[in-house]
């Protein structure tokens, strides 16, 4: 529902970074680990432009809240209008949240979520219903194998996960061990992180196949870990996708995992939207004009299975 903003700032100030007439905005940013990240960071460079009446700064933390923090101390140090922070974690924000409130900045949290004492901490977030997403692997992967003749077969799952504590891995991982307690013919063979990128997604998967000669599905907590995974599987001779031995399910359905899906290496992608630069800049816009903004606004997201890749793809942004 609705609820008042906190802080009040005026649209043009004259103390703190000058910036004429801009709206000076302070962006910490998870890092650049992921295509979904690098897409991420796009939308919100090419929406908080001059021409918009943005002053953006810009910082890559690269996966360490203890540079979130400190950039965050940066933007208030600065005096920016806003601060607007893509959280590596959920947890640890409280401290540097009751600073910057101290200093009247408000503070709009973006993609994953933050968990703090105190709401008032934060003025608004826009993201993703992580959770969701991995009821929706878990559906999707049902329907497969009933599909397929497999539903009552054993069925061997390892899982890729995300950067241990962030929004997305806890929704993904939670989400899908929730709904596949419904299917006792199901294991979870092992779960370990892969923290988001291709690189570690492909060694941690070399490690399974290395353990289990019986997997049946791959769940990578986001396409850059699958692609690893995929190159992993590979390398040990066995084959992933539609047609193959292992079935690989993925979230973002970044442009790259259909490009996966129409060569026949991936079965799904689960959809993480990374396209926030226009949905801050609403909530900037809203908080300018002295509106109320909704504290939690979740995004809409599809489900893209390989059967539809190739219709799909040239509608696709990022
Ligand atoms: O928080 C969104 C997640 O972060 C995306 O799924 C992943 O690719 C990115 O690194």
């Amino acid at each position: 529902g609705d609820s008042p903003a906190s802080g009040d700032k005026s649209a043009s100030k004259s103390d703190g970074a000058s910036s004429g007439d801009l709206i000076v905005v302070g962006f910490s940013q998870v890092g650049a680990e992921s295509d979904w990240r690098t897409a991420n960071t796009e939308s919100m460079k090419s929406t908080f432009t001059k021409e918009n009446g943005y002053e953006l700064i810009f910082d890559d933390a690269q996966q360490k809240q203890e540079n979130q923090i400190k950039a965050v101390r940066n933007f208030i140090q600065q005096d920016v209008d806003y601060i607007v922070i893509a959280p590596v974690t959920e947890t640890g924000w409280d401290t540097v949240l009751q600073e910057a409130k101290e200093a009247g900045i408000p503070v709009i949290i973006v993609d994953r979520m933050i968990d703090v004492s105190d709401d008032s901490l934060f003025t608004a977030w826009v993201g993703s219903n992580f959770l969701q997403e991995g009821y929706d692997a878990v559906k999707w992967l049902a329907e497969y194998l009933e599909k397929n003749g497999r539903k009552d077969e054993q069925i061997n799952i390892v899982t890729l996960q995300g950067t241990i504590g962030s929004s997305a891995q806890i929704g993904r991982t939670d989400g899908f061990a929730e709904k596949m307690a419904a299917y006792p013919n199901w294991t979870m063979l092992e779960k370990q992180t892969g923290e988001f990128t291709q690189s570690k997604g492909q060694e941690v998967m070399e490690s399974f196949l290395k353990s289990y000669d019986d997997i049946d599905v791959v769940v990578a907590e986001n396409d850059n870990m699958a692609f690893g995974a995929i190159d992993a599987i590979k390398a040990a001779g066995k084959t992933c996708g539609p047609n193959g031995d292992i079935i690989i399910i993925s979230f973002d359905a970044v442009a790259a995992a259909f490009d996966a899906m129409i060569e026949g290496t991936m079965n799904v992608s689960i959809e993480c939207n990374p396209l926030h630069g226009p949905r801050v800049a609403e909530i900037i816009k809203k908080l300018e004009a002295g509106q109320t903004v909704d504290k939690l606004q979740y995004v809409e997201e599809g489900v893209f299975p390989a059967e539809t890749a190739a219709e799909i793809k040239p509608t696709r942004a990022y």
